[in-house]
């Protein structure tokens, strides 16, 4: 797949760093310049995990300089529309055009449903779900006007499939993306736009850090049977997050060509049990 998007644009929300920072580089690798767009800062005080920094999004503008390709960084919030169409405007002036988009940013808060308030349940959908809707029909227009095809990749997850024991906001957020996914195939089909979800299991990235697994713990304690689910059938159960921009890259090439409505899962199996 080498060099395979030489001369294709990349926007990826959420590429401060993980996934979507191994994204970028990924992507990078092949060919493609990147809109690296990022909250870089709190994207709600409720999550246990530390928030990224401009510093993040800094590093991830170095690694893909690194590998001699052009990149916009943009620091905004996915619940921002206009300033992802700033974005998108930003992008195709100055790098030419947007042929892949990967919606990738999204936030995680593992707790009882007596513990989600309305503030993390609103949130969670905001970023997760609608953050994805503002992403695709900000940019979709570009790669209509621009006449290349083009394809669309949304990060669900296993909770997409599934179900992410003590998460109803989040589970609910990425099973949504799955009806978002399919809906837009159709649409942007008529464009010769496709449009796939991948579905991670466990990935090592910063969201499982800080409290995070102090969080889940706390959260599972009354009902611990629940942290039986979401295994892998393989050691060590979790992924790193390159795996996961592999499959990206994937759908980003034309060794995809013939998939729309995909919904891959890169999980070890995580979603059979
Ligand atoms: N880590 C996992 O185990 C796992 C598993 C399945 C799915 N996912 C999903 O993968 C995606 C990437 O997560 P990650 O593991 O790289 O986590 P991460 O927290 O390391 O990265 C997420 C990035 O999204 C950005 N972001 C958050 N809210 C934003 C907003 N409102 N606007 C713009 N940017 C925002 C963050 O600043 C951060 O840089 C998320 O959608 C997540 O739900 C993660």
């Amino acid at each position: 797949m080498s060099n395979e998007l030489q001369g294709k644009v990349a926007l990826i929300t959420g590429a401060a760093r993980g996934q979507g920072r191994t994204h970028a580089v990924k992507l990078a690798s092949m060919g493609a310049d990147i809109v690296a767009y990022d909250i870089a800062g709190s994207a709600g005080e409720f999550l246990p995990y530390p928030a990224a920094t401009t510093e993040d999004l800094a590093e991830t503008r170095r690694l893909v300089e690194e590998l001699d390709r052009r990149i916009l960084t943009v620091q905004g919030d996915v619940r921002d529309k206009a300033a992802l169409r700033a974005a998108a405007d930003r992008a195709v002036a100055e790098l030419g055009s947007i042929d892949v988009v990967v919606a990738n940013a999204g936030i995680c808060e593992p707790a009882k449903w007596q513990d989600i308030t309305d503030e993390s349940w609103q949130a969670t959908i905001d970023i997760n779900l609608t953050g994805v809707w503002n992403t695709i029909t900000a940019t979709a227009q570009h790669m209509i006007d621009a006449g290349n095809g083009g394809s669309v990749i949304v990060t669900s997850s296993y909770a997409g499939k599934k179900v992410q024991p003590m998460m109803i906001h989040y589970t609910s957020s990425k099973h949504a993306l799955v009806g978002l996914t399919r809906g837009f195939a159709i649409e942007l089909g008529l464009h010769g736009i496709r449009v796939n979800s991948v579905h991670p299991g466990g990935v090592a990235t910063p969201m499982g850090g800080g409290g995070m697994l102090d969080a889940i713990a706390e959260s599972t304690k009354e009902n611990p049977k629940v942290n039986q689910m979401g295994q892998s059938f393989m050691e060590p159960g979790w992924l790193e997050p390159e795996k996961i921009s592999d499959v990206v890259a994937f759908l980003a090439s034309d060794a995809s060509g013939g998939m729309t409505s995909e919904h891959l899962s890169v999980d070890l199996g995580t979603q059979y049990f």
